[in-house]
């Protein structure tokens, strides 16, 4: 393993459990393999655009010569998402639910990777995703618990991004879920303990 995408989308700075809980793996993969690099991509301190009409249209260009600078830009900064991705060997996302799905950053991070003939295709059997080989690590953070009970019908985060990772062919996927984070203090430092546990875990059955 040589690249690691670390990818993190908390707007709540240094007091993100998604953020704390993805660096804790990427340290314990680093671990794993010695001289693997990291890239760091904070969604929330750069955030990439809102696919809007101009970058849909420069996307969509037979052409790219005749396009606006602006439009031209739009292009490079999804190509270079792209190929952010495809140079990944492992991929980890933190993801804190907002309002019951992904921080919108998130959404346009795969606004931006999501292309048709380039990370996934259409065939007579159906949609096939062309970013394979890969391993992907997503770190929910919630409020409340949706892993059981009554929520957890309204959990519009964790499927919905398994369904956008397999839709591009990513499917290794492991999960770690902070939940019950708002039930106070405790709660959270106890979700908080369970998750690095769970990272910890991951490392060292790995490693028997
Ligand atoms: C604007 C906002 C909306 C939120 N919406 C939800 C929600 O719909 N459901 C939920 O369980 N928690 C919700 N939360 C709580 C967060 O998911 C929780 O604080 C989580 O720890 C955020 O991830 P982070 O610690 O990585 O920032 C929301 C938090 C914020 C700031």
């Amino acid at each position: 393993m040589n690249n690691i995408l670390l990818i993190t989308s908390s707007p709540r700075g240094s007091a993100s459990h998604s953020t704390e809980i993805a660096g804790r793996l990427a340290a314990h993969l680093v671990d794993r393999h010695p001289g693997a690099v990291v890239t760091h991509r904070d969604l929330d301190a750069e955030p990439l655009p809102h696919l809007d009409g101009l970058m849909l249209s420069a996307l969509g260009a037979a052409n790219r010569e005749g396009l606006s600078p602006r439009m031209f830009a739009a292009t490079l900064r999804a190509d270079a998402a792209i190929a952010q991705l495809f140079a990944a060997d492992a991929i980890i996302i933190a993801a804190p639910m907002i309002n019951f799905g992904l921080p919108t950053t998130l959404k346009a991070w795969f606004d931006h990777v999501l292309r048709a003939g380039t990370t996934f295709r259409y065939t007579e059997n159906g949609p096939e995703g062309l970013v394979t080989g890969k391993k992907a690590y997503v770190v929910t953070a919630t409020g409340g618990v949706y892993s059981s009970g009554p929520m957890a019908p309204l959990d519009f985060q964790a499927p919905y991004l398994k369904q956008l990772l397999n839709f591009i062919g990513i499917t290794d996927i492991e999960q770690v879920a902070i939940e019950g984070v708002a039930f106070g203090s405790e709660a959270a430092d106890k979700a908080v303990a369970e998750a690095k546990a769970r990272v910890d875990d991951l490392f060292a059955a790995a490693a028997a």
